[in-house]
């Protein structure tokens, strides 16, 4: 099995939290091995002691349960390639790891200034690899084939090659989902919001939980980024904050302005969305989120936990400790994400599961 390697993209940086967490996953399955992750590479690699048990834990694990990962994929050792002959290399690496039929052929390299300046020479290398790769007998099929084939590049002469499978991987090259700046959002945070909706809820089911006539709140809403994206899906939006929104938002008429501390605010009827952005500590933030749902304001929320320098892994699991704690004995949903977006953050998704009914508890005083 040549794809015993556990390869993890990450935000560069964040190696560290990368291999905990993938260290994690592995204790709790059983599998002994270890990380590399030099700090600033941009990846993580988990190699295994055992390269069978491995192999079975890199095809359970899967993308949406990793906080740090951008992109998950079951890879080669490292595979040297000569300068004056990358293909031949590629092509047998490829060949060694099973399927004859891939989604398609990502080469790819980490997001650093280092992994940029490859960036040309993958794009020459595109169609003589991909060449090489049908030569040998290996296809592409966009609609049938259950892996992508990725080639990382970790230098000019040095490369992984491996897998990830099309249903839960990142459908982005390089876990990174390319979106436009709104010329009108008010402020670039707006992109988090929409990484988010397409990370959490999916491009195919926003349609259905984020629609026009619905309610949200946002928390700590100042200049207006993350209301803008609710607004224009139709919601209806009481944005809090001390600091100004932008004039064109409330011209709207969709969106109410509360001058209120955040931390706080209780709305007056429950919403379906809650979300917050408020730049606090994340435990206080990760517990206000839980509160919402289990007094039954809100039946979603997406949240931004901004990391502490230090200890952010164990920040998380104290924030998901506390989560579990507010609402123990109820059905729900929690995943968290370092965004593309995000930067010394993460963004949550909490939701109170689908059957479980709203237990609305009328707040003390009225918005
Ligand atoms: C990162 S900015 C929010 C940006 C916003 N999401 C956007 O897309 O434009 C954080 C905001 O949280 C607000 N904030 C921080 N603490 C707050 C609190 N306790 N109550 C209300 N707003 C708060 C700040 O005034 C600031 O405008």
């Amino acid at each position: 099995m040549t794809a015993s390697r556990t390869l993890l993209y990450c935000r560069a940086g964040f190696e560290r939290e990368c291999a905990q967490e993938i260290t994690a996953a592995a204790q709790a399955a059983g599998v002994e091995g270890f990380v590399k992750a030099r700090p600033a590479s941009g990846f993580a690699l988990f190699e295994p002691h055992d390269a069978d048990a491995s192999a079975r834990f890199a095809s359970s694990i899967a993308l949406r349960e990793l906080v740090f990962a951008r992109q998950l994929v079951r890879a080669s050792p490292m595979v040297p390639l000569a300068a004056d002959d990358r293909v031949a290399p590629i092509v047998a690496a490829a060949r060694a790891l099973g399927p004859a039929s891939f989604r398609a052929l990502w080469l790819e390299m980490p997001d650093t200034n280092e992994g940029k300046a490859l960036a040309a020479l993958t794009r020459t290398l595109a169609p003589h690899l991909e060449r090489g790769l049908r030569a040998a007998g290996i296809t592409f099929d966009e609609a049938a084939a259950k892996e992508r084939l990725h080639v990382f590049f970790v230098g000019s002469v040095a490369c992984h090659v491996g897998m990830s499978r099309a249903r839960d991987g990142s459908p982005w090259p390089m876990g990174i989902p390319r979106l436009r700046m709104p010329s009108s959002a008010p402020s670039r945070s707006t992109l988090k919001l929409a990484e988010a909706l397409l990370v959490f809820v999916g491009e195919d089911a926003l349609a259905g939980v984020l629609a026009p006539g619905m309610t949200a709140v946002d928390l700590g809403a100042s200049p207006g980024g993350w209301t803008w994206q609710l607004a224009r899906r139709g919601l209806m939006v009481t944005a809090v904050d001390n600091g100004a929104i932008d004039a064109a938002l409330l011209e709207t008429g969709q969106v109410r302005h509360r001058r209120e501390d955040g931390l706080h605010f209780q709305p007056a009827e429950p919403v379906d969305w809650m979300v917050c952005d408020m730049v606090e500590s994340p435990s206080r933030i990760a517990r206000l989120a839980a509160q919402w749902i289990a007094r039954g304001w809100c039946r979603r929320s997406i949240f931004n936990l901004k990391l502490p320098m230090k200890k952010r892994w164990e920040e998380l699991e104290r924030c998901r400790a506390l989560i579990a704690e507010e609402l123990s004995g109820r059905g729900y949903a929690l995943r968290m994400k370092q965004l593309y977006h995000d930067r010394e953050e993460v963004t949550a998704y909490l939701a109170a599961r689908a059957k479980e009914p709203l237990h609305w508890k009328r707040p003390r005083r009225t918005s």
